[in-house]
C-alpha cells in the first residue's frame, strides 16, 4: 500500500527561501516518489486567521498555488487544491471539536505564546486571540485526518498540531472504531535552520526573508542587506558562520561550494561573496520565476487546476465523511 503524504501553505505571507528550501522542495521530492500518494494544498481559510483584507487574501491564495506549480508541482502526480474548494474539510473540523478537550488548545504554542505575551504586556489573557486562532489546530487535523494521512511534512513549529491531529483521531477511534488512521510528521532536519537577512530563520514574522519570486534588482539589493562584519577583504574567514555561504550553499553545485569554501579560508570580500550568491540564486530561479508570472497573470488556469484537483480530493472525502457521519449517528 502506498503511504499518504499530504502537508498545506497558508497564505500569508509571500513565499519565501525558506518556505521553498524547508517545505516545497522536500515535498516535491516526495511527490515524485512512487511509494506515495501525496496531496498539497493552500490552507485558504488557515490564512483568514490573520489575512482580512479581501484583495490580500486572493493574491496571497494564487500566490501560494502559482509557487507551487512554477516549482514543479505536477497536478497529475499530487493531489493539489484549496482548502476552501472541499467543505468536507470543515464539517469534519466540527465534528472534532466536538471531541477536542479546551485545554488541549490552551496548551498549543501559538495560542499559547499569544496569551503569555499578554500576560506580559499586562493585557487581558485573550486580547487580539479570535476563535480561528485557537482553534486552528483543529481545523488542521480535520485537513490531515479526513485524507486518512500517514505522514505530514512540515517545519519544526508544526510538530505539535500533527500531534494534536493525533490525540483527535485516537480520542474519536476509541469511541467509534478503527476510523482515523493518526498520522505522523516529517521534519528536514538540515534545512529548518535557513537563515534570514538578519542571521534568525528566515520567518514572514522576523520580517527577514527573501522573496522567492523576487526580480533581479531587488533579490541584489535585499542581498546586500544581509548583515556582515567589517574585517576586510583579505581576512580568512569561516563560512561556516557567514549567512552568505548558508545561503549559497543551497544554490550552487557541490563543486562550487568547495570552491567557495576555500575563497573564504584564503579570504573574499563581503561584497564579492553576496554578488556571487546572487549569481547562483538568480540563476536558479529565472525559469520558475518566469513561470510564476505567467500564471499570477492568468488566474483562470490556477482556478482551472484547484478545481480540478479539488474534485479528485473529494471522490475521497465525500464517500470518508458518510463513513464517519454513519459512525456518530447522524447519517440518514
Ligand atoms: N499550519 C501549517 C503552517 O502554518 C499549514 C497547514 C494547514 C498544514 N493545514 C495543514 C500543514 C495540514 C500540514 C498539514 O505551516
Amino acid at each position: 500500500m502506498k503511504k499518504q503524504v499530504l502537508t498545506g501553505i497558508k497564505p500569508t505571507g509571500r513565499i519565501h527561501l525558506g518556505n521553498y528550501i524547508g517545505a516545497i522542495k522536500p515535498a516535491l521530492k516526495l511527490a515524485e516518489n512512487d511509494f506515495y500518494n501525496t496531496a498539497y494544498f493552500v490552507a485558504d481559510y488557515h490564512g483568514l486567521t490573520k489575512i482580512h483584507d479581501q484583495a490580500e487574501m486572493k493574491e496571497l491564495t494564487y500566490g501560494v498555488a502559482a509557487a507551487w506549480l512554477a516549482l514543479g508541482l505536477d497536478p497529475d502526480r499530487a493531489i493539489f487544491y484549496r482548502q476552501s474548494d472541499i467543505p468536507e474539510i470543515f464539517e469534519l473540523s466540527w465534528i472534532l471539536a466536538c471531541f477536542a478537550p479546551k485545554g488541549l488548545l490552551n496548551r498549543a504554542h501559538a495560542y499559547k505564546s499569544i496569551a503569555e505575551e499578554n500576560h506580559k504586556m499586562g493585557r487581558e489573557a485573550d486580547a487580539g486571540v479570535n476563535m480561528g486562532v485557537f482553534t486552528y489546530p483543529i481545523l488542521m487535523a480535520a485537513d490531515i485526518l479526513l485524507f486518512q494521512t500517514e505522514l505530514v511534512p512540515v517545519g519544526k513549529d508544526q510538530i505539535q498540531h500533527v500531534e494534536i491531529a493525533r490525540d483527535l483521531a485516537e480520542y474519536f477511534n476509541n469511541q467509534y472504531g478503527e476510523t482515523f488512521v493518526l498520522p505522523d510528521y516529517i521534519i528536514e532536519e538540515e534545512t529548518a535552520v535557513l537563515p534570514g537577512l538578519d542571521g534568525r530563520k528566515m520567518s514572514k514574522s522576523y520580517n527577514n526573508t527573501i522573496p522567492l519570486f523576487e526580480q533581479p534588482k531587488k533579490l541584489q539589493k535585499l542581498i546586500n542587506k544581509i548583515k556582515t562584519d567589517s574585517s576586510p577583504p583579505e581576512e580568512p574567514k569561516n563560512p561556516e558562520s557567514s549567512i552568505i555561504f548558508s545561503l549559497y550553499r543551497e544554490f550552487a553545485t557541490p563543486e562550487q561550494v568547495e570552491e567557495m569554501r576555500k575563497r573564504y579560508q584564503r579570504g573574499i570580500g563581503w561584497g564579492q561573496a553576496k554578488k556571487e550568491l546572487f549569481e547562483v540564486m538568480n540563476s536558479f530561479i529565472e525559469e520558475p520565476r518566469a513561470q510564476y508570472e505567467t500564471l499570477m497573470a492568468s488566474p483562470e488556469k490556477l482556478d482551472a487546476i484547484l478545481k480540478e484537483g479539488a474534485a479528485k480530493a473529494r471522490k475521497k472525502a465525500i464517500p470518508f465523511m458518510t463513513e464517519i457521519k454513519t459512525k456518530i449517528g447522524i447519517f440518514h
